[in-house]
């Protein structure tokens, strides 16, 4: 399919008829009675079904072999928080494969919880702050900002309003962030220079047989690694988040990994939240065929071939059960189907029933800007593709309301 071909169908009466796969419905045809069955039965069955289909494999070790502090700031942000930049390293020796971390953390805090995330541009994009190392990897060409793919100073916050870090901080949050090209570039060819070939012999996985998105998953469980080790952070709480493509790359480390405590899916789409059976918006074979390189070949086969699919995306959210998860669209962003990505949600909700827990505790899509949900949370916000500062008010006060706070 050329891309230019494409029409996305944003007409809700052309949605074809489908049947989603029974979320509780086991490989031996029983249905799930139990969290205990759903836990060591149902929950390792689907996250095989999308390594298989889907994302391809997650490798488990090496996990960080050494950090190395670069900075440290104890009156970061006008005096309010402690900035810390590190690089993990993903074996020995100065030119091992690694990662570079930003950590914010509150002062008023201690163990501090922390939302983590990947970031778009490279570290210094997440705010002003002159202290930020300036990312040196290669970056999407932008204005004057990343030119020749490499950052300018003029890169420094801008995409600050994404991150929302004084606003965290004042709320007793931290914030961790790395920045997702550090694991694997995001075009055609970088998983040529990313840990899908530095690392395959260590991690015993050919580049093939697992995804971009998987990468990107891969190093936020890396992060979680660092973030278990350090004092100041609270690691019981750590908050998961990412936008868009990065919130595809969320769901699928929260869904593999059980130490993330929230998983936070902002506008994530098709590949993300969203149910692609409906085939509204971006459709798998658009997203196959403009980033091929995100899934693994096998999800090529179901272009145009959703409903023989094993899997739909509810069954990715449902992953997350028992631990909190927020579905957030925007209301101008059809392309990832605001209202798939809310169903996906209701059809994840059988599993959190499972655990005693109430999962949105509504039936229908709630009107614009009116936050919803229990266990799962659920906004659409006035809007385009987007984080802006209404939705991660909305984050704040669902974690707090997790965490006790509230
Ligand atoms: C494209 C892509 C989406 C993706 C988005 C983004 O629009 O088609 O699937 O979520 O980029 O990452 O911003």
């Amino acid at each position: 399919m050329a891309q230019s071909s494409f029409k996305p169908n944003y007409d809700e009466s052309k949605v074809p008829a489908y049947t989603l796969p029974d979320v509780l419905k086991m490989p031996d045809g029983q249905r799930v009675a139990s969290a205990k069955q759903w836990t060591s039965v149902q929950r390792p069955a689907i996250l095989q079904l999308f390594k298989e289909h889907v994302y391809g494999q997650m490798p488990g070790n090496p996990r960080v072999v050494r950090s190395v502090v670069r900075s440290v700031d104890k009156q970061a942000l006008g005096g309010k928080a402690i900035r810390k930049q590190l690089t993990l390293f993903f074996g020995n020796g100065d030119d091992a494969p690694g990662m570079e971390v930003l950590l914010y953390l509150p002062k008023t805090a201690k163990p501090a919880p922390v939302f983590a995330g990947l970031n778009f541009f490279g570290n210094h994009c997440v705010s002003n702050d002159p202290g930020i190392l300036l990312s040196t990897r290669w970056l999407p060409n932008r204005n004057e900002e990343v030119v020749n793919n490499k950052a300018t100073e003029k890169a420094r916050g801008m995409q600050a309003s994404r991150w929302q870090v004084e606003e965290l901080i004042a709320r007793g949050y931290g914030t961790a962030t790395v920045y997702y090209g550090d694991l694997e570039p995001d075009h055609a060819t970088g998983w040529q220079t990313g840990i899908r070939t530095t690392l395959k012999n260590d991690l015993h996985t050919a580049p093939e047989d697992w995804s971009a998105i998987g990468a990107w998953a891969w190093g936020l469980s890396r992060l979680m690694d660092y973030l278990e080790t350090d004092p100041a952070v609270d690691a019981k709480r750590v908050m998961l988040h990412g936008h868009s493509r990065l919130g595809k790359a969320a769901l699928w480390a929260g869904a593999n990994d059980p130490r993330f405590a929230m998983v936070i899916s902002n506008d994530s789409g098709e590949g993300g939240a969203a149910i692609a059976r409906r085939m509204f918006g971006e459709t798998i074979e658009r997203i196959n065929t403009s980033f091929p390189y995100w899934f693994v070949g096998k999800f090529k086969s179901y272009n145009q071939n959703e409903n023989a699919m094993p899997t739909d995306q509810h069954m990715l959210l449902a992953l997350v059960a028992p631990r909190p998860l927020y579905v957030a669209s925007a209301k101008d962003d059809q392309w990832a189907d605001p209202k798939g990505e809310f169903l996906g949600a209701r059809a994840a909700e059988p599993v959190w029933a499972l655990f005693g827990k109430q999962g949105l505790g509504i039936t229908d899509m709630p009107p614009v800007d009116q936050p919803v949900g229990q266990t799962i949370g659920y906004h659409i916000r006035t809007g385009g593709h987007d984080i802006t500062a209404y939705d991660w008010q909305q984050y704040i006060r669902f974690a707090d309301r997790h965490s006790g706070k509230q």
